[in-house]
């Protein structure tokens, strides 16, 4: 607890840097980030393509390493850790991808992909993950709402969105505290992409997840997140309540970005 007796955020990014090769090919993916993310949270990150939204949330997941800059998950600066120190962090945070056709290995079962990380050597023997995989497999697709008759098939007897749900189940698994999802319904058919969201969002209601949403379309954002951070040129340059940002954007970029989508009447 804090002085003032809130809860310590559960991820603190604080002057986060990524730049890709050197020298005059450079690219500086982002630049100077910092936010915070408290427990339980819905933060969406927005920005059009290019703007450094991946980049970020790679990093925030440890999949990939910052310029220079620090990230605090729970209080441990995950920049400076080891691969065979970050278990803690792959256990707790999960994400779920855009394209569940390349995010899900074809040659696997349903049931072998959901079960895959709570087989990984790390998260094994953790307290806080489940040990009796079929037990869990039958809960998490039981929460994604697809029948655990399905589990023996492989990814290609399946829909755009049961795929995602799949994607979703697999992440749930190893009970995250946190679900990272980079533009997970752009992929879909719009008449698909509302069911998903709902999902996620009763997921992040019944499992008490904090979620961090990537895309470039405000409208999606709109439905799930309570916050809204604004990327241009891997640069934050706006932050805020959802609504707030919708009622009262206060830059011209997110101005824009608000003018770029249709509004739902
Ligand atoms: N692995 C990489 N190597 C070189 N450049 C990269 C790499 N990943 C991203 N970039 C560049 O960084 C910038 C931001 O990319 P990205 O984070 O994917 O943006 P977004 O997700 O918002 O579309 C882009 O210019 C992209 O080309
Ligand atoms: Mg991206």
């Amino acid at each position: 607890m804090s002085a003032e007796g809130s809860p310590p955020s559960l991820y603190e990014v604080s002057e986060l840097v990524r730049t890709f090769g050197h020298g005059p090919h450079a690219v500086a993916a982002v630049r100077g980030v910092s936010l915070s993310v408290q427990q339980g949270e819905r933060l969406g990150i927005v920005g059009e393509s290019g703007s450094g939204k991946s980049t970020l949330i790679r990093l925030m997941a440890a999949l990939d390493r910052p310029t220079s800059g620090q990230i605090r998950f729970r209080g441990r600066d995950i920049t400076s850790l080891r691969e065979s120190q970050l278990g803690f962090l792959r256990s707790a945070v999960q994400l779920v991808f855009q394209d569940p056709r390349s995010s899900l290995d074809p040659r696997m079962r349903v049931a072998d992909i959901i079960t895959e990380p709570l087989r990984s050597r790390l998260l094994r023997h953790r307290p806080d993950v489940p040990t009796d995989s079929r037990q869990r497999l039958a809960e998490v697709m039981d929460a994604v709402g697809l029948p655990l008759s399905l589990a023996r098939r492989y990814p290609h007897e399946f829909s755009g969105g049961q795929r995602q749900r799949i994607a979703i189940a697999r992440a749930l698994a190893p009970r995250p505290q946190v679900l990272i999802a980079d533009e997970p319904v752009s992929a879909l058919d719009v008449s698909v992409r509302a069911q998903v969201l709902n999902l996620l969002n009763s997921l992040v209601r019944d499992f008490q997840l904090t979620m961090v949403f990537v895309s470039h379309d405000l409208t999606v954002v709109r439905h799930v997140c309570d916050t809204v951070a604004v990327m241009k040129s891997g640069q934050l340059v706006e932050l805020g309540p959802t609504e707030q940002i919708y009622a009262n954007p206060q830059q011209q970029y997110t101005r824009e970005l608000l003018a770029a989508v249709p509004r739902i009447p």
